[in-house]
C-alpha cells in the first residue's frame, strides 16, 4: 500500500496562532482523516519554526531568553490544535536536538557537493518574512505582507548555487504544484530568473540559530533550517519510509511558495534526495482585504471560535468560508449566521426531526434498501464528494454534503411525514411512513459517514443515536439490515 506524508508549514512562534495557521493545520487533519478512512497509510507532520532574528527580537521584547520564549509559545500552538481536535502524528520543533543534528549533516553535504560559496551581500531584509526583498517587491517602500519597512543589511554569507534548469525539469517530471494559478506563478518566477540565495547569516547579527558546521562565524539561515523539518520528522526509520517510498504532500499558503516550490526542491536535488510529489497552495484569510497576520495584529483566535461554536462548529466554519485555494474575507459576525443556517437549522435540525419521528412510531428495524431515488442521490453525493476530497477541494466536498442535507429537507417538506403520523390508523399509511423514514435514516447514516473527516465528534454522535449494528466493512448500500435503537437525539448544534 502506498504511503502518504502530509505536512503543514512549521509556524513561527513569535506569537500565538490565528485562524490562518489553524486553517492549514485543520485542512491537513481533515485530509489525514479522509485518507485513513480510505484505508491509506498516512503520516501527518506539523510543528514550529523557532530560530531567526524575528523570534530572537520577540523574545528580547518579552524579556525572555529565546529558548524559554519558544518553550512558552509552543504551548499555544499545541493547545489550539488540541482544542480543534487536530490529531497530528508528530510535532516537530526546530530546536529539537535531532533536527539540529540533521540540519548540520545536510549542510555538510551541500558543502561536500560544492554547492555553496561565500559572498558579500547587501539587501533589504524583512524580519517578518525572514527574507531579502527587492525594490520591486515593496509597496510604498513597505513589505506588502507585514507593512513594515525592510532593513538595509550588509553581510558576508554562504550562498547556494541555484540551478533553475534542474528545478524546471522537476515540474515536468515529478513535483505537482496546485492549483494551476500557483503553478503559473512558479513558472513565471523561473522564466524571470532568480538569484542564488544565502543559506547562512553572520553570527554577530543572528546568533539565535544553528551554527553552520563548516563556519563557526555563521548560523544557518532560518528558512533552510525550517524546510529541513520535512525530512527530519520524528527521526525514526518509520518516518523516513514515508519520505522515501510515500507520496509526499506539502500544504502551504502562497506567502511561502517560492521557498517551497523552488529553493526546497533545488536543495534536495543537489544532495540526491527525493523531492516532494505535490504542493498544494491555499489562499489567505483576509480581513477587509488585508492578509490576517501576527505582525498586522488583525487576527482571529481559533480558541475563541471553538469556545463560541464548539469544536466541530469551529472546524466547519473555518473550512466552509471559501474554496481551498482562493482568498476570502472573513467576518466573525458572519460566522453566527453560517453556524445557525448550516449547522443548527441544517444538519442539526434534520437529524433531530427524523429521529423524533422515528421514535414516535417506534421504528425498530432499518430496512437496508431505500428506494431507488434515495440510493441514486446518496451515491451521487458520495462519488462527487470522494472526487473533490482526492483533489483537496474541501469546500466543494462540504458543499456536496450540504446538498444532500438540502435534498432530505426537501423530501420531508414534500412527503410531510408528520401528517401520516397524525392519522396513521391504517396499516397502509404506516408502511408509507416507514418507507419515508427509512429513506431519510439511510441518508442520515450516509451523511454521518461523509462528515467523519470534518466533524468527527458529530459523526460519532449521529452514529450513536442511529446505533445500528453495521457489519464491519459493509455499508447499507450493500443491502444489509441493521438494528435501530433510535432514542431521543441530543441537540447537535444549539442555536446561537
Ligand atoms: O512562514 N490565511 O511561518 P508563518 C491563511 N515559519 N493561511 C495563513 C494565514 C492567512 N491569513 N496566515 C498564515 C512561516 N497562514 C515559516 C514557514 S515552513 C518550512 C516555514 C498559514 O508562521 C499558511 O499556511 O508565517 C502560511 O503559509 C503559514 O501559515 C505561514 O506561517
Ligand atoms: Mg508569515
Amino acid at each position: 500500500m502506498k504511503k502518504i506524508l502530509i505536512t503543514t508549514p512549521i509556524y513561527y512562534v513569535n506569537d500565538k496562532p490565528h485562524i490562518g495557521h489553524a486553517y492549514t493545520t485543520l485542512a491537513a487533519d481533515v485530509l489525514t482523516r479522509f485518507f485513513r478512512e480510505q484505508g491509506k497509510d498516512i503520516f501527518f507532520l506539523t510543528g514550529t519554526d523557532e530560530h531567526g532574528i524575528n523570534i530572537a527580537r520577540a523574545a528580547k521584547k518579552a524579556g525572555k531568553t529565546p529558548k524559554v520564549f519558544c518553550d512558552n509559545n509552543v504551548k499555544f500552538f499545541k493547545e489550539a490544535w488540541k482544542n480543534l481536535n487536530i490529531k497530528y502524528d508528530y510535532f516537530i520543533r526546530t530546536t529539537d536536538k535531532h533536527h539540529e543534528e540533521n540540519v548540520k549533516k545536510f549542510l555538510n553535504k551541500l558543502k561536500e557537493k560544492n554547492a555553496v560559496y561565500e559572498k558579500d551581500y547587501q539587501g533589504l531584509y524583512c524580519a517578518g518574512c525572514e527574507k531579502f526583498l527587492t525594490e520591486k517587491d515593496l509597496v510604498d517602500g513597505l513589505c506588502p505582507d507585514h507593512k513594515t519597512k525592510p532593513e538595509k543589511v550588509a553581510e558576508k554569507n554562504w550562498f547556494f548555487k541555484l540551478n533553475l534548469k534542474t528545478v524546471g525539469e522537476l515540474f515536468k517530471k515529478q513535483l505537482k504544484i496546485k492549483p494551476e494559478r500557483a503553478k503559473n506563478e512558479v513558472l513565471g518566477l523561473l522564466k524571470q530568473g532568480l538569484d542564488d540565495f544565502s543559506i547562512s547569516r553572520q553570527k554577530d547579527r543572528v546568533k539565535w540559530g544553528i551554527e553552520l558546521p563548516f563556519d563557526k562565524n555563521q548560523t544557518v539561515y532560518v528558512w533552510v533550517d525550517a524546510l529541513l523539518n520535512y525530512i527530519t520528522g520524528d527521526d525514526s526509520d518509520n518516518f523516513k519510509k514515508y519520505w522515501k517510498d510515500g507520496y509526499v504532500i506539502h500544504l502551504l499558503a502562497k506567502d511561502i511558495l517560492k521557498f517551497h516550490a523552488i529553493y526546497w526542491p533545488a536543495m534536495l536535488k543537489e544532495v540526491g534526495h527525493k523531492v516532494p510529489d505535490e504542493e498544494f497552495i491555499h489562499g489567505f484569510f483576509t480581513i477587509n482585504g488585508q492578509k490576517m497576520s501576527k505582525t498586522l495584529g488583525n487576527v482571529i483566535d481559533p480558541n475563541e471560535i471553538v469556545k463560541k461554536f464548539g469544536v466541530d462548529g469551529a472546524r466547519y466554519l473555518m473550512l466552509s468560508q471559501f474554496p481551498f485555494g482562493q482568498d476570502g474575507d472573513v467576518k466573525e459576525s458572519k460566522f453566527v449566521e453560517k453556524y445557525n443556517a448550516d449547522l443548527a437549522n441544517g444538519l442539526g435540525n434534520l437529524v433531530a426531526r427524523v429521529l423524533t419521528l422515528t421514535a414516535k412510531i417506534n421504528l425498530k428495524v432499518l430496512n437496508a434498501r431505500p428506494d431507488k431515488d434515495t440510493l441514486n442521490r446518496t451515491k451521487q453525493a458520495r462519488d462527487n464528494y470522494t472526487e473533490y476530497m482526492e483533489d483537496f477541494k474541501l469546500f466543494k466536498a462540504l458543499e456536496e454534503i450540504w446538498k444532500l442535507i438540502g435534498f432530505c429537507d426537501e423530501y420531508i417538506d414534500k412527503e410531510k411525514p408528520w401528517q401520516l403520523i397524525k392519522n396513521h390508523e391504517s396499516r397502509i399509511k404506516n408502511h408509507e411512513l416507514e418507507k419515508i423514514l427509512n429513506n431519510l435514516l439511510y441518508c442520515i447514516s450516509e451523511i454521518a459517514e461523509l462528515i467523519v473527516p470534518f466533524l468527527p465528534d458529530t459523526s460519532e454522535k449521529i452514529k450513536k443515536s442511529l446505533s445500528h449494528s453495521r457489519p464491519t466493512g459493509s455499508r447499507f448500500a450493500e443491502g444489509k439490515e441493521g438494528q435501530l435503537k433510535t432514542g431521543q437525539s441530543k441537540v447537535l448544534f444549539p442555536r446561537i
